[in-house]
């Protein structure tokens, strides 16, 4: 970190922004926004998922870069610095260190199913199976006891390993290498996916809206994948800021990056869904398993006569899921790591493989979840989906709704309007709009779609 220990920030101001935009854009663009699409009725619910990014999500990701840049240091020691000693504020940053320990745990285990899926596409292995085999081999894959846990400590392994080598060495260099290839991967397959049979009834799956199919649950889950998307409320985007230079323009970047992030996630649609209709039968709907059984059936399916094209198209899709991964695993792992290494004065490499060992144990329990102890619940949820709900419906909105509660109203005006306009150099004429949604846009909003979810408007609409 720039002030506490002698770690170097980001050299330069394209390393930051790719590292930014690699931790935002992951699983969650590539597998979770077109499984969360494909069950909410595809283009209604990304209209209300845009609306949710750039006037929700966006803003708060900037405040987080607002309080990272400004505290210098992991993200629990920038709250204490900047809540001026208010009581309850000092501990708020602990709620996104915790929040990193359940993500990263079940996040890496989807990160290793991509890792095999990689590996078998290289393999050819997916070639000349008949439609049932592709659900067939993932559910004996992912039950499996053992084959998943190997993957996912390979995933923290690879993690723990760039993080270790410090932020320019490892984080910055990472997401110069992985994140070009990533795009140009996204741009090869947008474009063979969208000559495939039937291409448009997945293109117009995407764009033409159905608003009867939007409930308060629709809403819930476009601002839960808007949150999840840029990683917001688990300050990520927070301790990465504290290494940006202080010539960087933060709401211009946290534009930038919001932009990336959301061309990835729509992309990705243009990738899956004229895949899905290219067969017919097949539906949008298949939930998380869209992209472990629905496409590689899909991708031997349509290019069925052009084995290269099969072999090319599988391996270059599954190498782009493990690369977003692990640009956003890596995110995961420095945040809580910092944190680690700050408090307890240790190194960045003990730091680091601490979080990834405890991980890795509650990794563990995630996999399972699958397999030998699916029978296992809390609240009905296995412990993955119970994680995942955990992160993306409430500790995301909560820490959300806290860090503007924090910065639009605890926080001194003049640091706030200091960090946004790097100290009177800048003139940004949106920082009254951003302090607006701040203070109150943002936190109504996340209460109101809290409300309506718990059912509370049609108790006050029985009272009156
Ligand atoms: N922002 C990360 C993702 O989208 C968590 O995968």
């Amino acid at each position: 970190m720039a002030n506490n220990t002698n770690q170097a920030g980001f050299a330069s101001k394209l390393g930051a922004i790719l590292a930014a935009a690699g931790s935002a854009v992951g699983l969650g663009n590539v597998w979770r926004f077109p499984t969360e699409t494909g069950s909410n009725g595809g283009a209604a619910f990304i209209l209300i998922y845009l609306l949710f990014m750039f006037l929700l999500a966006m803003p708060i990701m900037i405040a987080e870069f607002t309080i990272g840049r400004h505290g210098q240091s992991d993200v629990s020691s920038s709250f204490d610095k900047m809540c001026g000693g208010k009581k309850g504020w000092k501990y708020m940053g602990l709620i996104p260190v915790v929040a990193g320990f359940l993500v990263l745990s079940y996040y890496a285990v989807v990160a290793g199913w991509t890792l095999d899926y990689a590996v078998r596409a290289g393999m050819n292995d997916f070639a000349g199976k008949a439609a049932a085999d592709y659900a067939n081999d993932f559910a004996a894959f992912s039950s499996d006891p053992l084959r998943p846990l190997a993957w996912l400590f390979l995933i923290l392994a690879l993690t723990f390993g760039i993080v270790a080598m410090g932020v320019q060495k490892g984080i910055e260099r990472g997401a110069k290498i992985m994140m070009p290839i990533l795009f140009i991967f996204i741009a090869v397959l947008v474009v063979c996916s969208m000559t495939l049979p039937n291409a448009s009834l997945g293109l117009s799956f995407l764009l033409k809206p159905d608003f009867s199919k939007v409930t308060g649950a629709t809403c819930l889950s476009a601002m839960g994948q808007a949150f999840f998307s840029l990683s917001v409320g688990l300050c990520c985007l927070c301790t990465y800021a504290c290494y940006f230079r202080k010539d960087i323009d933060l709401i211009k970047d946290g534009f930038s990056v919001a932009t990336i992030d959301t061309l990835v996630a729509l992309m990705s649609g243009l990738i899956i869904f004229p895949a899905v209709y290219s067969i017919p039968g097949l539906s949008p709907d298949a939930g998380p398993s869209l992209v472990f059984i629905t496409l590689p059936n899909v991708f031997q399916t349509v290019f069925g006569n052009m084995p290269v094209l099969a072999y090319a198209f599988s391996l270059m899709f599954y190498l782009l899921l493990v690369m977003a991964a692990l640009t956003s695993s890596i995110s995961m792992l420095e945040m809580a790591e910092a944190y680690f290494q700050k408090k307890y004065g240790i190194s960045r490499f003990k730091s680091a493989l601490g979080v990834s060992l405890v991980c890795g144990v509650l990794g563990i329990a995630c996999s399972l979840s699958f397999g030998i102890w699916k029978d296992l619940t809390v609240f009905g949820m296995g412990f993955f989906d119970l994680f995942d709900f955990l992160v993306a419906k409430f500790i995301m909105p909560v820490g959300g709704f806290l860090t503007c509660i924090f910065l639009g109203w605890v926080v001194d005006e003049k640091i706030l309007r200091a960090e946004i306009t790097n100290d009177g150099k800048l003139k940004q004429p949106l920082y009254p709009v951003f302090r607006f949604i701040i203070r109150y846009f943002a936190p109504v909003c996340i209460v109101v779609i809290f409300m309506n979810e718990l059912g509370l408007f049609d108790v006050i609409k029985m009272m009156f």
